[in-house]
């Protein structure tokens, strides 16, 4: 049997074993021209995604598995493998702050397993849905927030007579 249309076949499914955390196996094919990593979470789904993270650009193949995402070994990073949308920091940090933390997005594709075969789909899957480039961008030098604080009036005592 052959790969799903528009699939590639890159590995026997009994490769990838369901681990996470500090025993996450991350396996490296090629899809066409580019680099895939691929692996089964603890739930069992195979996933593959880009083997850079958006945010520096780091090698993805040290990147371990955490609760169905996955970790970015340099700055902890945490990406939904599934849709490629950033959780950590995007989660946790203000929106005001996204354009300095450039989370990015990471590139996935949609995983089949036929015939004992996980085949991975050539093309990448769109950005994921409520990714907004724009909250990324620096804003423009007169729309910072000052980082003047306030001043203070001083109110003088008068002394009671
Ligand atoms: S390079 Fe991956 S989190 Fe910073």
């Amino acid at each position: 049997m052959s790969a799903p249309h528009g699939f590639v076949r890159v590995v026997r499914s009994t490769v990838l074993a369901a681990r996470e955390g500090l025993e996450s196996q991350v396996c490296e094919v090629r899809v066409g021209d580019e680099i895939v990593l691929v692996g089964r979470l603890n739930d069992g789904q195979v996933v593959a995604f880009g083997a850079a993270c958006p945010h520096e650009m780091t090698d993805l193949r040290d990147a371990t598995f955490v609760d169905g995402l996955v970790r970015c070994p340099r700055h902890n990073y945490m990406y939904d493998p599934r849709t490629g949308a950033n959780v950590i920091p995007t989660r946790v940090a203000r929106r005001e702050n996204l354009w300095k933390l450039r989370p990015g997005y990471l590139p996935t594709h949609s995983v089949e397993e036929r015939d004992g075969w996980v085949c991975v789909r050539a093309t990448p899957q769109p950005p994921p849905a409520g990714w907004d480039p724009a909250l990324e961008e620096a804003p423009a030098p007169g729309a910072r927030p000052s980082r003047q604080r306030p001043r203070r009036h001083r109110t003088r005592l008068t002394p009671l007579p």
